[in-house]
């Protein structure tokens, strides 16, 4: 028994130890090659920037292929620091460069190693090895919402216009009303033209009901600023970057995600182009050397604030971005089409209300694992679609100082 037990389990055990090796060099492999891109998708964020993979031309070429098309020992030479193989004359980094409108590409700090990485990663068509279905069908809807977006805010544009031509029609009432008294005041007193007094008298009185009328209305919106378009010291423009280089916002505002404010970028940032491109085709060479001035002379460009909330109000961008996942759009416009940054709403506390009475949150996010008794709520049927107002969004104390 024993014997025949020991010679029945032996192979067993072996092909067992073999199986079970295996399952553990795949684990050890399959791991190491996860952690890897892991950290190359990481990487990738740097270069996102300027290049797409498969999605066209930004401020570099598209990376889908690249690959193929060159040695990678270049390409660990020229990622590092093109600028250098540029200098040096390598025919085909110099084609590129030129290609490119002479646009350098700044250099990098990564090891041979990191770049490799990111070089399979680009192979890989920008997806780390092995993720699931699940989350490339992710991407497509949200691809589908970015397009959806960006149809539908034409509409809202167009209204932001109206409103805008509303509010000048506004001033240009008030000014032809205070115009009309004078005149009338002057005919009255001096002129005489009009002998009948109480014609003077109607257009007075009806001059005065129409302006207290504007002013009203006014006043009702007072110390908000919606439409403000400020002049700014620099005629930056974010339909030529976001819009037409398709410069990832977060490129620029890099602290959107991570913090209350989503802040200006320093000069440093704009100098990781304007290194090189020292023309603009609407402003030629003088916008420009305003922000190269700035640089050499150590002196911030000073942006006049757009949006602005009282001081009693508390605002965080990483909450709205990161944990409600809103789009910039939603409260900003269509940045993307505007030269000049205006502030398209109101900022008032009922267009935040209004927001967080409709807008459902999404309980996967784990961030709202805190709130235990909304999950009970939700289990006993009290609540069916949780929106912002359930986590808080209506009390005073969350928005007021
Ligand atoms: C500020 C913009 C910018 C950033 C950031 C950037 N690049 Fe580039 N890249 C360029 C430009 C512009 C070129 C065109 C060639 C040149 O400038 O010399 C280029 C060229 C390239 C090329 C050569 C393409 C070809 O067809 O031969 C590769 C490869 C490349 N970049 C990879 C990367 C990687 C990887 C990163 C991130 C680590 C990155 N780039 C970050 C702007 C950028
Ligand atoms: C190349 C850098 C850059 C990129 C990319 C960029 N911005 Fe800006 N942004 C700036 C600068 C500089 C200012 C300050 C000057 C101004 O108001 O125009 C600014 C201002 C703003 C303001 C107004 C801030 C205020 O004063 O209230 C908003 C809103 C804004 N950006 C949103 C966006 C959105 C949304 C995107 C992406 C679609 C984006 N930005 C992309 C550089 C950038
Ligand atoms: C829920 C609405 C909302 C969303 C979403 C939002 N913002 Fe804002 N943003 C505001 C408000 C309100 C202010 C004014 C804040 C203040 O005065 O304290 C502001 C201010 C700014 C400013 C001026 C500087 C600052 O930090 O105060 C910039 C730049 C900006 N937003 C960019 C962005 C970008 C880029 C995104 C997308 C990543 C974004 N915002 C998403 C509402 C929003
Ligand atoms: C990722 C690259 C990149 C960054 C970062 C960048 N720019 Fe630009 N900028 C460009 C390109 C490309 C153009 C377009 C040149 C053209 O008109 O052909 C441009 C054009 C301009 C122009 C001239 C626009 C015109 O049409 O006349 C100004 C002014 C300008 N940028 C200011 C800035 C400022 C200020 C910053 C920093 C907040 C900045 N840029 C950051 C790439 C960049
Ligand atoms: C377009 C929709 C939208 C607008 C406009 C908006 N919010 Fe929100 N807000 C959200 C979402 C979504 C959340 C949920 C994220 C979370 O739970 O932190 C949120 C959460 C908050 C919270 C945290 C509530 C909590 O208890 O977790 C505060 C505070 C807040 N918003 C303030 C404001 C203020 C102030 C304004 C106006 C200046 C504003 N919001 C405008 C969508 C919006
Ligand atoms: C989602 C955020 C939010 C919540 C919740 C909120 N407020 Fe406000 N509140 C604001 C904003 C934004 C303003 C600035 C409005 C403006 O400039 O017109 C404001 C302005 C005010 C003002 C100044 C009046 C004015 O028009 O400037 C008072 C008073 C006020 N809130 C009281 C309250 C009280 C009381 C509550 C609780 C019932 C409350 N708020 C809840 C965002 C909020």
């Amino acid at each position: 028994m024993i014997i025949k037990g020991f010679v029945l389990i032996n192979p067993l055990n072996k092909r067992g130890l073999i199986v079970f090796s295996l399952f553990i060099i795949s684990l050890l492999f399959s791991y190491s090659t996860h952690a890897q891109t892991a950290e190359a998708e990481k990487n990738f964020v740097q270069c996102k920037a300027c290049h797409t993979i498969g999605g066209g031309k930004l401020v570099g070429p598209d990376l889908k292929g690249v690959t193929e098309r060159r040695d990678e020992a270049w390409l660990i030479k020229f990622i590092q620091n093109s600028q250098a193989l540029v200098q040096a004359g390598d025919p085909v980094a110099v084609k590129v460069f030129e290609e490119n409108f002479k646009i350098p590409m700044p250099p990098h700090n990564l090891t041979d190693d990191q770049v490799k990485d990111i070089l399979l990663y680009i192979k890989n068509g920008g997806k780390i090895a092995g993720t699931s279905v699940a989350a490339e069908e992710k991407t497509g809807t949200e691809a589908d919402q970015v397009s959806q977006q960006e149809l539908q805010p034409e509409k809202e544009e167009i209204l932001a216009e109206i409103k805008m031509k509303e509010a000048r029609r506004m001033t240009t009432t008030f000014v032809v009303m205070i115009i009309l008294i004078v005149i009338s005041l002057t005919d009255l007193f001096l002129t005489r033209i009009i002998k009948q007094k109480w014609i003077h008298t109607i257009i007075i009185l009806i001059a005065l009901s129409i302006i207290s009328e504007v002013v009203f209305i006014e006043s009702a919106a007072l110390g908000r600023q919606q439409y403000y378009q400020p002049t700014q010291p620099v005629w930056f423009s974010h339909k030529v970057h976001a819009g037409q280089n398709r410069i990832d916002c977060m490129y620029c505002h890099f602290t959107a995600d991570k913090s209350m404010h989503a802040g200006i970028p320093p000069v440093q940032v704009c100098m990781n182009c304007h290194h090189v491109v020292k023309k603009g085709k609407r402003t030629g060479e003088k916008e420009i050397k305003k922000v190269t001035d700035a640089y050499a002379n150590g002196t911030p460009i000073q942006w006049v604030k757009v949006h602005n909330l009282p001081d009693h109000v508390y605002f965080n961008h990483e909450q709205h971005v990161k944990i409600g996942k809103v789009d910039c759009t939603e409260c900003h416009g269509q940045v993307k089409k505007m030269d000049e940054i205006i502030q398209v709403n109101s900022l008032g506390m009922g267009w935040c209300i209004d927001c967080h009475r409709t807008r459902q949150i999404d309980l996967n996010n784990k961030f709202y694992d805190q709130y235990t008794r909304l999950h009970e709520k939700i289990k006993n049927g009290e609540i069916a679609n949780p929106t912002v107002i359930n986590v808080g969004g209506e009390e005073c104390a969350k928005c007021h100082y």
